[in-house]
Order: C-alpha cells, then sequence, then structure tokens
C-alpha cells in the first residue's frame, strides 16, 4: 500500500493538514497526543538518510554510533518517515527499541499518515507491533494521568453546541457539514443496543442523534429508557417526534457532565455516543461509571477512537481495555466487518470522512458482580496510574 513517490502528498502537506486539523476532529473521540504528526525540521537533515538506512537495515551497533555522535532520533527523509519508520516496517524490534529510547515520538505520522505501528502492522512484524503498542498504551496513559491535573476551563464541543445543525433523511451534519451522525452506522447502532439490552431492565443513552440506537433500544421494551442529549435542535426534534411521549422513555435535556450527578438512577446497560469529544471526555464519563451501572449490568461506546489511524484506533482499544479492567470490568471487542456498508457516495455531502477503517470493534463491557472488589480494585488501578 505504500504510495509511489510522485502521488505522495509532501510531508510539508501533511503537515499543513494536521496543523488544520484535518481527518482529527469530529466523529469519534481523539487521542490525546495524537495531535503529534510530524517531527520538526532537524538542522542535521543530512546525516538523516544515513540513520533511516542503518535503522532499515537492522543495524544496531551502527543505529547506536550514529545516535551517540548526534543524529537526530526525530529527523525524517523527504517523506516524513522517521528512522524509527523504517526499523517497524522491516521488523527490527531492537533498533525500534532504541530508537524509542533515543525519544523518537511512537506517533510521528509520515506524508502518507502512517505511523511506525502501521509498518509493523502491515508486515506482520508480531514482537515490533506488540512494543509499538505497549509504548502508545504507556504514554497515553501517562499523558492521561497528567492531564487530570490541568484546569479544565471549557468543555470539548462547547462551540459544536451553539452551532446550527442540518437533519436530512440519512443524515445530521454540524455548521462545517462534517458527519455528527449518519445512516450507515444503523446495523452498528443496532448491534450496541442489543448489546446493552441483553439483560432488560434500566437503559441509559448519552447522544441521541438520529435516535437510532434509541429506536433500537426500544423494539426491546426495556423498563425504563433514559436519553441524555444536550444540542437545543436535537433535543427540539425528539420532542417534536414524539420521544417524550412514549411510556417509558425519560428524556433529559443538558450535557452529560452535569447532568449524571442529578441521575439517581443504577442502570442494566448504558450506551456512550456524543459529538465532538475527546478521550478525556471518555475517560471522564468512564470514571462515572461504577456509581451508573448495576453489577453484571453492559456498557458499551460509540468505538470511533481514532478511527482515521488502524494502529492509534488499536492503541486506544487497548488502553481503554486497561482502564476499564483496572475498574472490574470485562471486555469484549466484537468485530463487525463494515466496508460493504460505505463507499463514496456514502460521503457525498459530507466534508470529513470520519470512518476509515475496515472493521468496528464493537466494545461490550460488564461490571463486574462484586462492588466492594470495584472500587477496591480502581484505587489500587488509580495509584499506579499517578506514581
Ligand atoms: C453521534 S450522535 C449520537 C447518535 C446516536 N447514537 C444515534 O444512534 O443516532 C451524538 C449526539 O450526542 C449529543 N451530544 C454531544 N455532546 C453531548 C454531551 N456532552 N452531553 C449529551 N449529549 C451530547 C449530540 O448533540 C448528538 O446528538
Amino acid at each position: 500500500m505504500a504510495a509511489q513517490n510522485s502521488q505522495e502528498p509532501s510531508a510539508a502537506a501533511a503537515a499543513a493538514a494536521a496543523a488544520a486539523g484535518q481527518g482529527r476532529e469530529g466523529r469519534g473521540a481523539i487521542g490525546s497526543q495524537l495531535e503529534v504528526l510530524l517531527p520538526p525540521p532537524t538542522p542535521k537533515a543530512a546525516e538523516c538518510p544515513l540513520i533511516c538506512e542503518r535503522s532499515a537495515n537492522g543495524n544496531l551497533v551502527e543505529v547506536k554510533g550514529l545516535l551517540a555522535l548526534g543524529a537526530d532520533p526525530r529527523c525524517h527523509d523527504r517523506f516524513g518517515r522517521t528512522p524509527l519508520m523504517h526499523a517497524a516496517k522491516n521488523g527490527h524490534t531492537d533498533v525500534v527499541r532504541c530508537l524509542l529510547d533515543a525519544g523518537t515520538p511512537w506517533n510521528a505520522v509520515d506524508a502518507s499518515g502512517k505511523c511506525a505501528g502501521d509498518y509493523a502492522m502491515e508486515a506482520g512484524h508480531q514482537s515490533t507491533f506488540d512494543l509499538l503498542v505497549d509504548t502508545g498504551v504507556q504514554s497515553e496513559l501517562i499523558f492521561g494521568a497528567l492531564e487530570k491535573y490541568k484546569n479544565k476551563t471549557e468543555f470539548s464541543n462547547k462551540h459544536y453546541l451553539e452551532e446550527r445543525v442540518m437533519f436530512s433523511e440519512d443524515k445530521l451534519l454540524d455548521e462545517e457539514s462534517k458527519g455528527i451522525m449518519m445512516s450507515w452506522e444503523k446495523p452498528l447502532m443496532e448491534a450496541h443496543a442489543r448489546a446493552v439490552c441483553a439483560g432488560g431492565g434500566d437503559i441509559l443513552n448519552v447522544g441521541f442523534g438520529m435516535g437510532l440506537v434509541d429506536t433500537a433500544i426500544q423494539s426491546y421494551q426495556p423498563t425504563s429508557h433514559t436519553i441524555i442529549e444536550a444540542h437545543p435542535e436535537v433535543y427540539k426534534r425528539m420532542i417534536a417526534s414524539g420521544w417524550a411521549e412514549k411510556a417509558n422513555v425519560h428524556i433529559i435535556f443538558g450535557q452529560w457532565q452535569d447532568v449524571l450527578p442529578s441521575l439517581g438512577v443504577v442502570y442494566d446497560g448504558i450506551f456512550f455516543d456524543t459529538y465532538g469529544e475527546h478521550y478525556e471526555d471518555l475517560k471522564e464519563f468512564h470514571d462515572c461509571l461504577p456509581q451508573l451501572l448495576k453489577p453484571g449490568g453492559i456498557y458499551s461506546f460509540f468505538n470511533g477512537l481514532c478511527a482515521d489511524n488502524a494502529f492509534f484506533h488499536v492503541v486506544y482499544c487497548q488502553l481503554v481495555s486497561l482502564v476499564l479492567s483496572q475498574m472490574d470490568f470485562t471486555i469484549q471487542f466484537i468485530p463487525l466487518p463494515v466496508k460493504d456498508c460505505l463507499d463514496e457516495k456514502t460521503w457525498e455531502g459530507v466534508s470529513h470522512k470520519y470512518w476509515q477503517l475496515d472493521t468496528y470493534f464493537l466494545p461490550v463491557c460488564q461490571k463486574g458482580d462484586e462492588r466492594e472488589n470495584c472500587s477496591l480494585k480502581r484505587q489500587k488501578g488509580d495509584d499506579k496510574i499517578s506514581s
């Protein structure tokens, strides 16, 4: 899949696109550190081909020697490929480790949008891939722990909630014509509803959008069905289309961040799917889950984590698994092929293709049965992360 030289976008173009936020916003939470796309130009650019070549050949001794002489491990060749990408592509795990230790960013992407992990994954180099996944997860964990101490002054999607939205039969768009929700996701929403309604009872959904998941939830006739929605126009449309008149439906207008503390209910099933929020917001929601979900209850969320890059998606799936398992959840990702649901026509009139992967990994997270164990384990996990 490596693009041919003449057609490859330049590293500068990729950097410009990154700076403009292209491919990094919209539906699907993005990662905290994944804004780092290209390393800055190096003053020792002339040395770069040499360290790239030695890395590609797996020559650990020479790579170490070049680093000792001052070669920049963050340099890149004219395609934006770092020594780490060259080493990963060729499965040289020892060189990858050495370059990571020397400070090469694991998450730099080249002009074609690929990172070192993408190259290792495509070439089937399992141990290199595992090392890069592990590095990514650890680094995002540390970053997340640091972020916790920053003062959050504004919520992620304040701007979106003040914008107009556009409804049509098969999509809901924001003011910039980015897809908030699209009908190609209907089978996914039906699968999410099946998962969270498996035990019946009281169900909570955060984010109404086009009401696809809520329509599917209704088909399971839950005892109660609570919906939290924060956008005034989406809310207005829900009311106009009769959702408030359904006997078991309870609609709450507001942001989940404000609404959750006053709910006073513990649910059997919870689904979370908002718009324009980041991984930190999802993580904040996950921190509330022990208080919101009954023991044995099922939680699921729209898994659009970094859905424009296969490797970052893997890292974030692992990260979520790790964090939830520390809260006594068991997590399964059910693979659902989505390639056939999508063609170029799907994206007509949509300014950003928010989904780029062939498979959707539907998360099914079940809360452990013993409450006390859960909170104890969580405290232990938190200590580990922040120490
Ligand atoms: C992707 S759509 C949900 C799609 C829905 N799952 C469906 O099946 O149609 C996201 C929804 O979350 C709402 N939303 C965004 N931020 C929110 C927040 N902080 N609290 C509650 N709702 C929010 C948006 O207005 C939008 O209606």
